[in-house]
């Protein structure tokens, strides 16, 4: 192995929260980082946040604060959860930073020097009300192959075809809907396809990347790269591109030369440089962990830029698939959307840390995480298996021997449980050192069976009364396999290793440690390891319904069907239309004027004509009807106790199905919980007992 190692995950964005799919890599960067570091490399993981371009500046626009006021509070809200995590990073930087700015400046200058970069005109779509040119995901219009609408300017969700933002029909602005008109304008671009030859000689010496990911990018190459437009037209979010009036460097030009700037931050204060150390040095190795979903960016544009400026290239990228929850992507209205924050608020760090291990090959395959494996994985596994043992062992030696490891025993079956567990630590470290987490994870549950079958073998609770001196030997066996387990899973569970480790007083565990036994060694008090997870809910699903208090002001008859009103509703801060299906139990007199509850985020229906925005609710007992309703303001939130709104964008009528709402002597409930605004309880007109729909 090289001299010294520079690990990165990939930056997030600045524009919000990190979610569980995030930790994904988060986590197992931390993990080969750690254990790297634990078996004494000289390692360093760095990371930063990704602050620029034009989904930001708009963010930033509609939040009401400068680019750089956002960017510091995603900054310091994504510090805080990946620490909560356990995720130690040695540099944890910001794109948005002088040194970025000056490596970014220092790199333009020399792939410009060295005949990489020339002037072209673009002609791009431009939208006049916003005075700006629009960015693939931010122009929708018709697909121009399968004619789908409302699809974003590169790629159709319909068809899955992928095309220029120009080559939309009836394009409109993502932003104010206006039709955007053809503009040209000056760009820098980067001659990618010089670089084929260079790039298809670096895959291919290169033994460290996977193979799949190798053909893929290869193939990519065979297709022939496109040159590459790395400047941005104001407004715009980064770094401006020096003796240019109104020109920035585009985002992913800067962003991964943010891995060298964090690198930098690392070196001030540790006594080096990035590039001495790190980026053009011989002695040293480059990791990059990355999503499949960015593997162009790292597997061909990043080693282009590198080469051309006279950089080293990296040494390896270890691309991972994609979370799922329970089987399906994450999706805001099946509720499993999770925030890192919404987990830790429920539950244990390393929980999620064992699971993603256990999960995790070096692969692109994605990562599933089933709630009811998770928890029988923490509750079985992790708990009833791992930590018993260890426990059980401490807690043994605490009470039956006190406190003290003595010597050991040198029958044939404990050498054999020594021996089994050396040879299976061994194998986790070649698996550690192969990303090949699942199988370390395996290597250790599998030394947890042999203490726990050891233990029982042996019974040193029958022992304690008829041969104590045996029980020593016994305990101080299993004392020994304890500490192996801890050292091999430490880089997956820091805290609970460190705790073993507290327990059987020692002091700065090493990898290579688990060779040396312990004998004749005073313990301590052994720690409560983990507790059992009762159930895994995350913030409820209710959490993604838009409810909210809205005034009838107008019914009329629908004029295509016998039992439907058009109800035009007051929201407050908007009108919209309803088609509701009250006409036999309600008279228009009876509706008008009532502060009824809607549903506001449901996909609008065309119903016999008329277009629904959103649905009233009201209670059904098979006879009769009665809507809910509010002494509350028109636009007041409807709510539930102990769970907080956060609206999916839309939910469709099959989605709302799933909600059990029901209807009992006047009130409304979720879940035995009562709606109710911040006014007070939603009420039942004519108190129907039954089904809310
Ligand atoms: N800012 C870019 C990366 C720039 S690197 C110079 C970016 N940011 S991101 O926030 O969208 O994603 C950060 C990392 O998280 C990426 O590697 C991405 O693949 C990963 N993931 C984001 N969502 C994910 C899942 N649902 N599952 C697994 N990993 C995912 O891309
Ligand atoms: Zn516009």
């Amino acid at each position: 192995m090289a001299d010294k190692t520079l690990i990165t995950a990939a930056l997030i964005y600045a524009n919000g929260p990190v979610h569980l799919g995030h930790l994904v890599e988060y986590i197992e960067t931390d993990i080969y980082t750690r254990f790297l570091k634990f078996s004494g490399h000289d390692a360093i993981y760095c990371c930063a946040d990704d602050t620029h371009g034009t989904p930001i500046e708009i963010s930033a626009l509609k939040a009401g604060v400068t680019p750089e006021e956002f960017i510091k509070i995603w900054y310091d809200q994504h510090v805080k959860d990946f620490s909560d995590f356990l995720i130690h990073f040695d540099s944890y930087y910001t794109t948005h930073s002088k040194e970025n700015e000056n490596f970014t400046r220092t790199i333009f200058k020399a792939l410009k020097d060295n005949g990489h970069i020339y002037k072209k005109t673009l002609r791009q779509l431009y939208c006049e009300k916003c005075k700006r040119f629009l960015p693939d995901r931010f122009v929708k219009g018709t697909c121009p192959k399968c004619g789908a609408q409302d699809q974003y300017g590169d790629v159709c969700e319909a068809c899955g075809s992928t095309y220029k933002p120009i080559d939309l029909k009836s394009p409109f602005c993502g932003i104010c809907r206006s039709e955007p008109a053809m503009k040209d304008s000056e760009q820098y671009f980067f001659r990618l396809g010089d670089f084929s030859e260079r790039l298809r000689a670096w895959l291919n010496d290169n033994k460290n990347l996977q193979s799949d990911i190798k053909n893929y990018v290869l193939s990519w190459i065979d297709k022939g790269l496109e040159d590459w437009c790395v400047s941005r037209d104001s407004p715009y979010f980064g770094f401006k591109i020096p003796g240019e009036e109104d020109k920035y460097f585009y985002v992913w030009l800067d962003a991964p030369i943010g891995y060298i700037a964090s690198t930098e931050n690392y070196c001030k204060d540790h006594k080096c440089s990035a590039e001495g150390a790190y980026w053009k040095s011989k002695n040293s190795q480059i990791i990059h962990f990355i999503g499949k979903d960015i593997a162009y960016f790292h597997l061909i544009f990043w080693p282009a830029v590198l080469m051309g400026s006279g950089f080293k290239t990296p040494d390896n990228v270890v691309v991972h698939g994609f979370l799922t929850v329970n089987g399906e992507k994450m999706s805001k209205s099946r509720g499993t959307f999770i925030t890192a924050r919404e987990y830790l608020q429920i539950l244990d760090p390393e929980f999620l840390r064992y699971h993603y291990a256990s999960n995790l090959t070096h692969t692109t395959g994605d990562i599933d995480l089933s709630f009811e494996d998770f928890k029988n994985r923490a509750n079985n596994e992790l708990i009833g298996n791992i930590a018993n043992f260890c426990y059980r062992t401490l807690t043994f030696i605490d009470k039956y021997a006190e406190g003290k490891i003595g010597k050991l025993g040198a029958r044939n079956a404990d050498l054999m449980a020594l021996e089994r567990a050396d040879d299976l630590v061994r194998k986790a470290e070649k698996n550690y050192y192969g990303f090949a987490l699942r199988e370390a994870v395996k290597n250790a549950l599998e030394i947890s069976n042999v203490g726990n079958r050891y233990f029982q073998e042996n019974a040193p609770w029958k022992l304690a009364k008829e041969d104590p001196a045996r029980m020593a030997e016994v305990l101080a066996i299993a004392a020994n396999l304890v500490k192996k387990l801890a050292i091999t899973l430490n880089p997956i569970l820091p805290v609970f290793s460190e705790k073993i480790f507290k327990s059987l007083n020692l002091k700065d565990v090493k990898w290579d440690d688990f060779r040396e036994t312990l004998e004749n060694h005073k313990i301590n008090k052994p720690e409560i390891l983990f507790r059992k997870i009762e159930r895994v809910e995350f913030s409820d699903a209710f959490a993604t319904l838009d409810l909210r208090v809205a005034k009838v002001e107008k019914v009329e008859d629908h004029p295509q069907a016998e039992k439907l009103y058009i109800l035009t509703i007051d929201l407050g801060d908007e009108k919209r239309t309803l088609v509701a299906g009250l006409k036999d139990k309600y008279s228009k007199s009876d509706l008008k004027g009532k502060h009824i509850v809607v549903v506001c985020n449901l996909k609008k229906a065309n119903l016999k004509g008329i277009e629904s925005e959103g649905m009233l609710l009201a209670a059904d007992d098979g006879k009769d009807v009665g809507v809910l309703f509010s002494k509350d303001k028109p636009g007041a939130h409807v709510v539930i106790d102990d769970v907080e709104k956060r609206p999916a964008k839309e939910l469709t009528i099959k989605d709302f199905a799933k909600f059990e709402l029901v209807a009992k002597d006047g009130k409304a409930y979720y879940k035995d919980k009562p709606l109710k605004t911040s006014d007070g309880e939603i009420q039942v007109d004519k108190k129907i007992d039954g089904k809310v729909k």
